[in-house]
């Protein structure tokens, strides 16, 4: 029935008060496209983010990370940055940025950013200087050293270098046309065209993110979330692969549980794509990242603030990600696998427990995820008939989820999420339950993915959706600046006219909503007995209260994955409890017991438990817990 118990990684050291804070912390992530307008102008912005910290504060978590806000051309929703050490206008100057840093860090909370350094924009000055340099003398020849261009293959190099594909779709190569109008060599683009990937072996790459790291450490930002930092170096001589590895299924849980036949050929879908070992991604999960991560973790050491290194690092098996936390290298990795797992028992148990043991060898905490900017809301997956599949998307004639049953699911997801000793990420939404925009026209997507796969996959924009803030307000008040916006539209003032007398209603959000967000703004969540919201705030409050993140994790006598019950105990205060550092009191034990029926039937739950909270109003009946539910016991 259970595994055994398992020790929490690293127990001593984490209960010592010098823990550095991203040990435990609960990370909250902001799309800041999606999250707040402050302007008006349908596009969030970072004073909406400053505006809307008070919320945060309310919610209680430890810290913010903000998807990239940097200049881009937003052709990847800014995963295309063109400058690294300035704010795009459409979310303001570099002195929000600035202001934002200062006003987290007055209402107690961290913020990490993101970094992107596998590729630039193609409107990177460096990319614009490499396509118009000529490659045939020396000073051409270093500018493009910076990106990966390499000759054509076939007759006059007509052909890509390789047969790599894009993880966006189609090929993962683009040809040039030389200043003299003669067709020039490729480039290598991972991702969209519009995102050339930079060459690693390039010492000026690896002195220029140095110095951006230092850039905004400088400013004060608490970390930084690494995109795709399985990916920078290349495996040499850039060999074929067989596949189309997605961004995703990658780190199919489990992997050698499934078929490692069931890949793709190259140019097919992704949707069984686990990785093969037997072939390694020849530009994924090189060896050569990790000496450029102790290279960033020596640049954080020069800091006195503790700031983390997050990696984004879509590998498998598990033992292949903490290596990436590695004593000397980044502090925390996503859990995908966890992430992935899907609303299954004996999947999640699996994970957990791998989790715990992997984390456990190198020393370092354990970081939870449900969701993100990248993946359909889990609130939305596990209403799916199979609560395991996560597809790239959901489009109108596509599989609509339950929705009554992903959002019961969801929350006892959460359950499990932040009783789980570690880091915690929350996606903005999660904390309303929001679900998956499943319906988006398809006129309006912008994820480059939909147009790559030519529709084949629906992308990201449903997981991207503008949050609603207000229920009765347009937009449903989207556009927190405007607080008049429940007003008719007025005609915007004459020019030479005194503007600020005429006020401008705010333009829609940049994606609309579903009719279904106005049941889940946050004005109807907040301070009101029983929201998803409330759920969270209350699960934070105890997590913090007991401590559950520098816990000590074991499989309790009730786990039954095979029965669909999941149970783990965290117990803090030390094993027989311990003792105040400061005062020598003796810290009596505490101990919380998080289920989760994920089964069909109703289960008995333990008696010797004082305290409890339920996933929601109708989880326990008669004295059993239900299924699609989740409590927390707590012992004192
Ligand atoms: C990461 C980001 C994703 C982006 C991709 C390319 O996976 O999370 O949104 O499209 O990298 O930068």
């Amino acid at each position: 029935m259970t595994t055994g118990p398992l020790s929490t990684p690293p127990s001593e050291a984490r209960n010592h008060p010098v823990n550095p804070w991203w040990v435990d912390a609960v990370i909250y992530q902001v799309y800041p496209r999606s999250f707040a307008d402050a302007d008006g102008d349908g596009m969030g912005d970072l004073a909406g983010v400053i505006a809307q910290l008070p919320y945060l504060e309310e919610l209680g978590v430890d810290a913010i990370w903000l998807s990239p806000f940097y200049v881009s051309p937003q052709r990847d929703g800014g995963y295309d940055v063109a400058d690294y050490r300035d704010v795009d206008p459409l979310f303001g100057r570099l002195e929000d940025a600035e202001r934002l840093l200062d006003a987290a860090h007055e209402a107690g909370l961290r913020v990490v950013v993101d970094l992107v350094p596998n590729h630039t924009s193609s409107d990177h000055p460096w990319f614009v200087e490499a396509v118009s340099a000529d490659p045939d003398t020396e000073s051409g020849r270093a500018v493009r050293d910076r990106y990966m261009f390499r000759p054509g293959t076939g007759e006059d190099g007509a052909e890509p270098p390789n047969n790599w594909q894009s993880t966006f779709g189609g090929p993962a190569w683009t040809r040039i046309t030389n200043p003299d109008g003669t067709p020039g060599d490729w480039y290598l683009h991972l991702f969209d065209s519009s995102q050339p990937d930079l060459n690693w072996e390039s010492t000026e790459v690896r002195h220029e993110f140095e110095d951006i790291l230092r850039f905004w450490l400088d400013r004060g930002v608490d970390g930084f979330r690494v995109d795709v930092a399985h990916g920078l170096v290349k495996a040499e001589g850039l060999p074929d692969h067989h596949a189309r590895p997605g961004m995703v299924t990658d780190a199919a849980p489990l992997a050698a549980a499934v078929d490692p036949d069931a890949g793709e050929d190259v140019a097919g879908h992704r949707e069984a794509n686990p990785q093969d070992h037997a072939h390694p991604v020849p530009y994924h999960d090189q060896e050569g990242v990790h000496e450029i991560y102790r290279s960033w973790n020596a640049v954080l050491a020069e800091y006195d603030h503790d700031p983390v290194l997050v990696a984004e690092a879509w590998v498998s098996p598990l033992e292949r990600l903490f290596r990436y936390v590695r004593p000397g290298e980044m502090h925390q990795a996503f859990n995908f696998t966890f992430l992935l797992a899907g609303w299954d028992a004996v999947r999640m148990s699996d994970a957990i427990t791998v989790s715990v043991q992997e984390a456990e060898k190198v020393g370092a905490p354990n970081t939870w995820v449900l969701s993100n900017h990248d993946t359909v809301r889990h609130a939305s997956r596990f209403g799916l008939a199979d609560p395991t599949r996560y597809p790239n998307g959901l489009g109108a004639e596509d599989e609509q989820p339950d929705e009554a049953l992903g959002w019961k699911r969801g929350r006892a997801a959460a359950m499990i999420e932040l009783g789980l000793p570690g880091s915690a990420y929350i996606y903005q939404g999660d904390e309303l339950g929001l679900p998956e925009h499943t319906t988006l026209d398809d006129s309006l997507r912008q994820d480059p993915t939909f147009v790559r796969t030519e529709g084949a996959e629906k992308g990201r924009d449903g997981c991207r959706i503008p949050l609603p803030w207000r229920a009765d307000a347009p937009g449903f008040g989207f556009a927190v600046g405007h607080h008049a916006d429940t007003r008719p539209p007025v005609t915007p003032a004459t020019p030479g006219h005194d503007a600020g007398a005429a006020p401008v209603a705010p333009a829609a959000p940049w994606l609309p909503q579903p009719e279904s967000y106005g049941t889940y703004a946050a004005d109807r969540q907040v301070d009101v007995a029983g929201s998803t919201f409330e759920l969270y705030r209350q699960l934070l409050g105890i997590r913090g209260e007991l401590d559950l993140g520098t816990g000590t994790f074991a499989w309790s006598r009730f786990h039954s994955p095979e029965l669909g019950v999941l149970a783990f105990t965290v117990a803090t205060g030390g094993g027989q409890g311990g003792y105040d550092l400061d005062s020598g009191d003796h810290i009596p034990e505490k101990v919380a017991l998080v289920m989760a029926n994920m089964g069909q039937a109703a289960v008995e739950v333990p008696e010797e438990y004082a305290a409890a909270i339920f996933s929601h109003d109708e989880a326990m009946q008669d004295g059993q817990l239900m299924p699609d539910s989740a409590a927390w016991f707590l012992r004192r």
